[in-house]
């Protein structure tokens, strides 16, 4: 067990790559808390936590400062120090440029970019040594039709992930993941085009990932074996994206 003793908070854990993540980080041994958008989904989600670790699970909206902070402060009040944060929470939104709403647009970049530069922030004035790993994705690099807000916002935190790695360093690691098409409520028929979803299956691997696959890179970048590494990006993406 590679995280005994370590608190993590994972950011939209309720289900998809969240859970996943924060599943990972339980079965290494970490306290896990996380929150959620009023998902009746994170009950199930804490009793797997809670089935190998400890777990605690709030509802929270990431875009809001109070909320946020008050997050933080129930999680140390349960556990104590914070030692790995995961910005996960994430939305999407597939429109053309023309049909993009202001409000759409600010809603987007509110959850995505703006809540990873909050719980950041709050993460880097409670801890003095630790691991933070944003989840931004292959769009983020990439572009995407249609995706204005969201591939800025991915964009945004790749760009944030480089700047609180020089910042935080050398004491907090900051990587980003940028995962390509995970098999998640984001990327069902209901939320994505079945235009985009064909792209996202136009990589060398021809396949959607599992969330857990983005989870096991989450995991090790929040373990013992990757204290020489900042300041990247990993593309876990079935060849999406090749540097
Ligand atoms: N699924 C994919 O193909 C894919 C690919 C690349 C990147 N990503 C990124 O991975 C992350 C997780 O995506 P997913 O596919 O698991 O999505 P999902 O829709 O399955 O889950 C999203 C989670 O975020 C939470 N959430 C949403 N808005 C929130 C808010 N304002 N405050 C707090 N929590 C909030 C939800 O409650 C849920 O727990 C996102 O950042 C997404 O952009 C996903």
């Amino acid at each position: 067990m590679n995280l005994e003793g370590k608190v993590a908070i994972v950011t939209g854990a309720s289900r998809g790559i969240g859970r996943a993540i924060a599943f990972g980080l339980a079965k290494e041994g970490a306290k896990v808390a996380f929150c959620h958008l009023d998902d009746p989904q994170a009950e199930a989600t804490l009793s797997e936590i809670n089935g190998v670790s400890e777990g605690l699970s709030i509802s929270a909206d990431v875009s809001d400062e109070h909320a946020v902070i008050d997050f933080f402060d129930a999680v140390q009040t349960k556990f104590g120090a914070i030692d790995i944060l995961v910005n996960n929470a994430g939305i999407l939104h597939e429109a053309p440029l023309a049909d993009t709403l202001v409000s759409d647009f600010d809603r987007v970049i509110s959850v995505n970019l703006r809540g990873s530069f909050l719980t950041t922030r709050e993460f880097s004035r409670r801890t003095t040594k630790g691991r933070i790993i944003n989840i931004a994705s292959d769009l983020g690099v990439l572009g995407r039709e249609n995706m204005v807000a969201y591939t800025a916002s991915k964009g945004g935190i790749i760009s944030l992930t480089r700047t609180l790695a020089l910042e935080l360093a050398p004491d907090i690691l900051v990587n980003a993941i940028a995962p390509g098409s995970t098999e998640t409520d984001m990327t069902s028929p209901q939320s994505m085009s079945p235009q985009a979803l064909a792209k996202d299956l136009n990589t060398p691997l021809a396949r959607f990932g599992q969330p857990e696959e983005i989870a096991d890179m989450a995991v090790f970048l929040a373990g013992p074996k990757s204290q020489f590494i900042t300041g990247q990006c990993f593309g876990v993406n079935g060849g999406s994206v090749m540097h």
